[in-house]
């Protein structure tokens, strides 16, 4: 059978079409939709997932590891000798056990989605670890195309150039999207995101919050006390259990330990919504760039949705609301709005495969459209701008953010730097148009050597971008006089 991994911050969220072709949340042997991301492993060798290992972290918090995706492509070892997307596997395998159990069947292939802004090198580290664990990866989608693909198909209303926006508030990044139904595709317009904003920023917040009322109360640099895993940990876990709590309460109590005494901390409401302002209304300016880059507005919007667990926040509704003018809509499990969607994508892909979705002996109903997404980043090669005086290296942009995908872009032709050049080093950069190279990330590399020397410098090497639907980038360079060639397909290296 086919499923969708949701690989979220604090959560692998996964879900399957049943026989109806509805998508069905898997449930993690605790009751709850969605697998706790977190790991546990002893010296032992003894290996914890889910809820179990986060118990276990309380007795035993260094060796265990949560909330690691925005590690993935990093080879840091993080726990037991392992990396991030091999710590990813764990769990995915964990996930895919879970959704076969409950569904009495096991899973072949899956649609897996990762944030707008994930680097190729990140999502491919997300894709390993699905095929390390046996699981055909389908597609790799953008998260809040996912979920604005399950908006399209619930509200099958959404008529031909009806246009869709996705607020995607996560635990570790904000992801939003602009996405127009064309009948039959559903046509990604825009995206944008934030890495490193989310739940877990706001926990932070609060826990600051509550640390300068420890310190004022007990006259003590509790700072100091965060050296202490379990006091950390515990610290983590009031702070989360508090901001879900002034969602609805104007005021918590919180317990907290220290040193073998006992306090309470109060923490209002409206505290804690002054100290987070800041970063929703980052997320709010990144909604409006995003507006900007589709070239719409909001009042071309047919309607406004909010995933993620952090929109459950009345204040964070509001802040929506007040800065769009909309009144945003929340019909889907906020947090499980992404896999239901990645589910829909998988069954209509495998249509497209030519091999129609099955699920106990049943051809699964194939959904209305097709997601079609588009590139999330600017691609470009470095090259030299002389034009202020000086010598400047900046990207030239060769393929913008937002151009529908799969794509080839018409070739674009360069010169060599000086007229006497024999080698050539081409830098691939994602980046803006005239960024400084500094400012922008190294992607790949192609080089080639021994080249003709030609009398008059002309426009000789040819650049061709090629992305599959993926995103996946594969960029090939020729000198057009000598026919020399070299490809790459893009991978981050640094
Ligand atoms: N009612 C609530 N109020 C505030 N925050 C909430 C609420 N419910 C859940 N959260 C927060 O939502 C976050 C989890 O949301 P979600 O499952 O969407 O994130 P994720 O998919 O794991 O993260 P990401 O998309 O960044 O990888 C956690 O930070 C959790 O504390
Ligand atoms: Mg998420």
């Amino acid at each position: 059978m086919i499923i969708s991994i949701d690989f979220g911050n604090s959560k692998v969220k996964c879900a399957y079409p049943d026989r109806t072709g509805q998508t069905v949340a898997v449930k993690n042997g605790h009751g709850g939709n969605g697998l706790r991301a977190c790991v546990y492993i002893d010296g032992s060798g003894q290996c914890l997932v889910g809820d179990d290992a986060h118990e276990q972290g309380f007795v035993d918090p260094q060796n265990v590891v949560r909330h690691f995706k925005l590690s993935l492509g990093s080879d840091q070892k993080l726990l037991g000798g392992k990396n991030a997307a091999e710590l990813a596997e764990i769990l995915i395998l964990a996930a895919k056990q879970f959704a076969e159990k409950q569904a009495g069947e096991s899973v072949d292939a899956a649609v897996i989605s990762v944030p707008a802004n994930f680097t190729d090198k990140q999502k491919k580290a997300l894709q390993q670890a699905c095929e390390s664990a046996g699981i055909k990866v389908l597609r790799v989608i953008s998260e809040p195309a996912a979920a604005a693909f399950a908006y399209a198909e619930q509200n099958s209303s959404n008529k031909r150039g009806s246009k869709i926006a996705v607020y995607d508030l996560g635990s570790s990044t904000f992801d939003c999207a602009i996405c127009e139904s064309n009948g039959d595709e559903i046509l990604v317009l825009a995206t944008e995101g934030v890495q490193k904003l989310g739940g877990d920023d706001l926990d932070e917040v609060l826990k600051q919050v509550i640390l300068d009322k420890l310190e004022k109360k007990t006259g003590k640099d509790c700072r100091v006390a965060l050296s202490d895993p379990f006091f950390a940990l515990d610290l983590d876990t009031r702070a989360a259990g508090a901001k879900i709590s002034l969602g609805k309460r104007d005021k918590v109590q919180i317990p907290m330990s220290l040193k073998g005494q006992h306090y309470v901390i109060s923490v209002t409401k409206a505290e804690f919504e002054k100290a987070i302002k800041a970063l929703i209304e980052r997320t709010l300016d990144c909604l409006d760039k995003l507006f900007a880059t589709a070239g719409i507005t909001v009042r071309d919007l047919t309607s406004l949705y909010l995933v993620g667990g952090p929109s459950r926040m009345p204040f964070i509704q509001d802040m929506v609301a007040n800065r769009t003018g909309m009144v945003p809509r929340m019909e889907i499990d906020p947090e499980m709005a992404v896999a239901h969607g990645a589910a829909l994508v998988a069954v209509s892909e495998m249509a497209k495969q030519g091999t129609p979705a099955r699920i106990g002996g049943d051809t699964i109903p194939q959904p209305d459209a097709f997601l079609k997404e588009a590139t999330h980043h600017d691609i470009g090669i470095a090259v030299e701008d002389r034009s202020g005086g000086g010598k400047r290296i900046v990207n030239a942009v060769v393929v913008a953010k937002n151009t529908p995908v799969p794509c080839k872009v018409p070739p674009q032709y360069f010169r060599l730097e000086s007229p006497d050049q024999r080698d050539v080093l081409i830098e691939i950069l994602q980046g803006p148009d005239r960024a400084d190279i500094k400012d922008c990330l190294i992607i790949g590399r192609l080089e080639l050597n021994d080249l003709p020397v030609e009398a008059a410098r002309s426009p000789r090497i040819e650049i061709k971008c090629e992305f599959d639907q993926n995103t996946f980038v594969t960029v090939t360079a020729r000198d057009t006089i000598s026919g020399k060639e070299v490809s790459v397909r893009v991978e981050v290296l640094k």
